[in-house]
């Protein structure tokens, strides 16, 4: 990576999308900088494919604007179109073509000259690691094979921002994971990424960024780490004691420190004001009032928790 100053391949401001009296999406301001892997997480209903399909040029906004590599999506909308791959959540497929047919059709609508089409799909395939189904009806193809054509299609025209409508939904593991290598692999070649999905441990990997939307509404944008840090909201530590488990409770709800406190049988669950406490004040709290501390640890918030916490219940 170069020190050089990232520069935005993606900026909306104040992006708004009503429906009605509903703001599926509600003044969003985000940035995506070129060669950005970007994350763009949210629950059902947050409004990811709202805003992704906004940035395709397909959904007009109801206030504010995005622009993509200078180009405003809504009065340079023909300009957009060629510089972006656009990868739905549902695509239609073509059960009855033939893999290549399939892409040659979409190189065509792309007006890319037939003698050069043929290596263009070839180029794609290899991408994708489809070379060996050249010649398969789509309908045979697994899933993850199809969301992989899928991927091959908004390639056809070598865009240089790639919208992928979580592309890795409905795959196993092992999809997943080739899906991801070829996202990579994109990165890799240049390209500006958005990925949406609605599993934060799953971009966890990959991204270099992430945005997190709930309700329209960003809550989150930055890198991954961040996530965890400004989103758990104290340090957790577990500790198990021999003696008896409600009186080391009371002891532990007696801290200032303390927020929270759940026992289950002699696990005690213990949550923190702060990151910077040193726990050290709930050992020494534990043994001074005569409980018998067998077992302390500092309990890493995983990201999926984090996330889980920070959306619950706001799903619209
Ligand atoms: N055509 C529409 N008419 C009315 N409401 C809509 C329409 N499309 C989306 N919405 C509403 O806008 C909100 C955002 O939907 P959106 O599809 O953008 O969410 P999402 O984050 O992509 O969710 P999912 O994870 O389920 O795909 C939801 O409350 C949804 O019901
Ligand atoms: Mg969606």
């Amino acid at each position: 990576m170069s020190d050089a100053p990232p520069i935005p391949a993606v900026q909306t401001t104040g992006l708004t999308r009503m429906y009605g009296s509903l703001a599926a999406l509600s003044g969003l301001d985000l940035t995506v900088n070129k060669g950005d892997l970007f994350g763009f997480i949210g629950s059902n209903g947050a409004g990811k494919t709202t805003t992704l399909r906004i940035l395709a040029t397909f959904l007009a906004p109801s206030a504010g604007r995005a622009v993509i590599l200078g180009h405003d999506v809504v009065k340079d909308a023909d300009a957009v179109r060629h510089i972006i791959g656009y990868m739905p959540d549902f695509f239609g497929v073509y059960k009855d073509m033939e893999v290549t047919e399939y892409l040659d059709f979409f190189g065509a609508c792309y007006r890319i000259p037939s003698a050069q089409r043929e290596k263009t799909v070839s180029d794609v395939l290899e991408l994708v690691g489809l070379s060996e189904k050249k010649g398969s009806l789509i309908g045979a193809l697994s899933r993850g094979m199809q969301q992989r054509l899928g991927l091959a299609r908004v390639l056809i025209h070598d865009p240089q921002l790639l919208l992928l409508d979580e592309p890795a939904s409905g795959l196993d593991p092992r999809a997943r994971i080739e899906m991801m290598e070829i996202l990579r692999e994109l990165q890799r070649l240049g390209k500006t990424i958005i990925i949406s999905s609605h599993i934060l441990s799953e971009l966890e990997s990959i991204c270099n960024r992430v945005a997190i939307i709930e309700k329209g509404k960003l809550i989150y944008a930055g890198p991954v780490q961040g996530v965890r840090d400004q989103m758990s909201s104290g340090r957790v530590v577990w500790v198990r004691v021999a003696s008896d488990t409600e009186a080391a409770v009371a002891l532990l709800k007696a801290l200032a420190v303390v927020t929270e406190v759940t026992a289950l049988d002699h696990k005690i669950k213990i949550t923190l004001t702060s990151h910077d406490i040193d726990h050290s004040i709930i050992a020494d709290a534990l043994v001074h009032g005569g409980a018998k501390l067998t077992e302390l640890r500092e309990d890493e918030i995983g990201l999926e928790e984090v996330f889980l916490r920070v959306t619950r219940g706001e799903t619209q």
